[in-house]
């Protein structure tokens, strides 16, 4: 614009010394170099189709696979990314959990190319497309959502709450714990409640009523050996079921399943063992 102006100024005053024309015709080369666009700085796209498992109650359908085409140089790096992408430009009735998008609330699982994880955690994969559908073997409520009613109904049975049968030595106070005791934990008190192992457990699958799954014995062990806990016989009693727990089989799909590096399949075997010597 303003070497434009400079330029009309330039032909209405021919008196001008050739030093500033040639000043003046410098900035003019100046700006259309500024203006020719480099080829290797243009925005390549990076085409990606995702085939997401849709199906909605609401119509006699049965589900199907839709493709999904988006830009991956216009998207974050993680799968929720992309479905959060989809939904907002694409197709808004695509629907799946979601809230914390940092693995903490465990809320958006499912199954990415054949595998359970958390859609926030797991990298869009590079090549072709990338198949999302709900976690295995359990109820759709809608596209991705699953009911997990009886996943929770099965934690909640466990009873996940410390049980006391004395009160605390300091009334009013909290019950200590030694280091080691505490360490116990480890390993059982990080886990999230996404249901990734469960729904990875072909044991699970065949018994989904009866069978508690990797997630619920990985609590009832949590709180098992709690060394604040005062009802380790009794919870011991309780899940001591042909089906409630020696439906495992050490197959460890449930290991391989959780996102956050947990062994549900461990925590299994030091119940069992428990059992054998109580
Ligand atoms: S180890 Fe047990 S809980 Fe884990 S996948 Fe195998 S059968 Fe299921
Ligand atoms: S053990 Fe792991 S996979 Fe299973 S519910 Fe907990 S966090 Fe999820
Ligand atoms: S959004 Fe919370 S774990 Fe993925």
């Amino acid at each position: 614009m303003a070497t434009g102006l400079l330029r009309r100024a330039v032909t209405r005053l021919p008196s001008i010394s050739p030093m500033a024309r040639a000043i003046i015709s410098r900035a003019h080369a100046s700006e259309a170099e500024a203006n020719q666009i480099d080829p290797s700085a243009r925005p390549v796209s990076t085409p990606k189709t995702f085939q997401i498992y849709r199906w909605t109650p609401d119509s006699p359908q049965k589900p199907e696979l839709q493709n999904y085409e988006i830009d991956l140089k216009e998207c974050g790096p993680m799968i929720l990314d992309a479905l959060i992408k989809i939904k907002n430009e694409i197709d808004p009735t695509l629907t799946f959990r979601r809230s914390c998008r940092e693995g903490i609330c465990g809320s958006c699982a499912m199954n990415i190319d054949g595998r359970n994880g958390l859609a926030c955690l797991t990298k869009i994969p590079s090549g072709g497309p990338t198949m999302v559908t709900p976690l295995p073997h359990m109820f759709v409520i809608k596209d991705l959502v699953v009911d997990m009613t009886n996943f929770y109904n099965q934690y909640k049975s466990i009873e996940p709450w410390l049980k006391r049968k004395n009160p605390p030595e300091n009334e009013g106070k909290e019950i200590l714990q030694s280091k080691e005791d505490r360490k116990k934990l480890d390993g059982m008190y990080e886990c999230i409640l996404c249901a990734c192992c469960s729904t990875s457990c072909p044991s699970y699958w065949w018994n989904p009523e009866s069978y508690l799954g990797p997630a619920a014995l990985l609590h009832a062990n949590r709180w098992i050996m709690d060394s604040r806990d005062e009802y380790t016989t009794e919870r011991l009693d309780a899940i001591n079921d042909e089906y409630k727990l020696y439906r495992c089989h050490t197959i460890l799909n449930c290991a391989k399943a959780c996102p956050k590096g947990l062994n549900p399949g461990m925590q299994i075997q030091n119940i069992k063992k428990l059992e054998l010597q109580s």
